[in-house]
């Protein structure tokens, strides 16, 4: 059952041809990996493309000019991405989360949201279809996303002071359009929407309580991400990352904080509601404490290649059989096959000291393979 690794002509990481098991293997929506989790989550990134430049995802110094991204040939088709989607929803997927890069780049991406929206799950039931942005251009495509049959949509946004956040995009973009970004969502219906902060100490960690201020008694939902060390280009340092109990106790002085529990297994956000009822916020605390033990979400990049974690250094190459002479039984069965011999825990391993930030293979970029 050996793998054969081969180089591509767009090749940036080590990627195996997917192997077929001679006995297929049907889709019972019930798959399960060596560590006993389901497969309920899929998240697609439709572009390496992105016009920020977060230091903690594209460090301008490294996605500069001479930056060769994707060539377009490269690209899935919204045709394959369809038919990779099917798949997988029926092998048990319910959440399919579009992302990047930034996914509204992406031309005519509200096409591709039309032919999934059609898709069902085996019992019938409409998929979860979400979208995380930056929301540079979201008041103007807010409309024809919800159109298209987009749910939801995640919005990230890591200031408010215009001063941190246009130095946090390094793209000296105003956060006013952010915010008439999220103001056009919410007016179409693409609730509920949610905010994603990354924190970084000494960087934007003095806009915790703003952000919480702001987003107290409306519709969104915020959450503080801990900064991490994720891709090999972001310079990641521990001594950056501010733990979420730290953002709960920020919070928590100056509006009481009551811990609720989760709304469904795998949830990657602890969620705490404020005492007086004005809403809730969450924390994503994969670095202080690691939810690798219910990870049920499986990553598609752009080209077309399939990772089973964040921090994988190694992908599974279904472009390849989507563009060879396969059926979909076929590449059903190397799906499944692959999800059963997953076992990938990398934020466990390196809370344990099992797993060294930053070593060994080099590991993909989350511009590539979406957050
Ligand atoms: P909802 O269904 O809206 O709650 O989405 P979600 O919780 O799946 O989260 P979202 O896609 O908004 O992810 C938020 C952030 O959590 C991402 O940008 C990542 O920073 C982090 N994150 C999401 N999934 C994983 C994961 O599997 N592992 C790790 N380590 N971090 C993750
Ligand atoms: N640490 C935490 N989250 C990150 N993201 C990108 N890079 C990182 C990182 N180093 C996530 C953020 C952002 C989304 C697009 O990707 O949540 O909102
Ligand atoms: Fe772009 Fe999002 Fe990465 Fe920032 S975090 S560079 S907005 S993809
Ligand atoms: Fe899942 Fe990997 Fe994140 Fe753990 S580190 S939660 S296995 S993606």
């Amino acid at each position: 059952m050996g793998q054969t690794v081969i180089p591509l002509a767009d090749q940036r990481y080590l990627a195996s041809v997917p192997h077929i098991p001679i006995k297929l293997i049907a889709p019972t929506g019930l798959l399960s990996d060596t560590l006993a989790r389901p497969l309920r989550d899929l998240r697609i990134s439709v572009t390496d493309r992105c016009n920020f430049r977060c230091s903690y995802c594209m460090p301008k110094e490294v996605f500069d000019k001479n930056y060769s991204f994707l060539p377009q040939t490269s690209l899935l088709s919204f045709e394959e991405i369809t038919r990779t989607a099917r798949l997988f929803v029926a092998h048990g997927v319910q959440k399919i989360r579009l992302t990047g890069g930034e996914p509204l780049l992406r031309k005519h991406i509200e096409v591709l949201i039309g032919m999934l929206s059609a898709l069902r799950t085996p019992e019938g039931a409409p998929l979860d279809l979400t979208l995380t942005t930056n929301a540079s251009v979201l008041a103007k495509k807010a409309q024809a996303l919800k159109d298209a049959g987009l749910q939801r949509i995640t919005v990230s946004l890591d200031a408010l002071d215009d001063t941190i956040f246009r130095r946090m995009n390094d793209a000296d973009f105003p956060v006013a359009d952010v915010l008439k970004g999220i103001e056009a969502a919410d007016k179409v219906g693409l609730g509920p929407i949610k905010v994603n902060m990354v924190v970084k100490r000494g960087t934007n960690d003095s806009e915790i309580v703003p952000m919480a201020r702001h987003f107290k008694g409306s519709s969104v939902v915020l959450r503080f991400i801990e900064y991490m060390d994720v891709g090999a280009t972001n310079g990641w340092r521990m001594n950056e990352v501010m733990p979420s109990a730290q953002v709960i106790e920020r919070i928590n002085e100056v509006f009481p904080l009551a811990a609720i529990g989760a709304n469904s297994l795998g949830e990657t956000a602890q969620r705490w509601r404020y005492r007086d009822g004005s809403g809730e916020v969450g924390v994503i605390s994969s670095v202080t404490q690691a939810f690798c033990r219910d990870c049920n979400r499986a990553r598609l990049s752009t080209e077309g290649k399939l990772f089973l974690c964040l921090f994988a250094s190694q992908g599974h190459d279904l472009r390849a059989l989507l563009r060879g002479e396969f059926s979909d039984e076929q590449i059903s069965a190397a799906i499944a096959h692959i999800w059963q011999h997953r076992d990938d825990r990398y934020s466990e391993l390196r809370s344990s000291g099992q797993a060294d930030a930053g070593g060994g293979e080099r590991r993909v970029e989350m511009h590539y393979i979406g957050g």
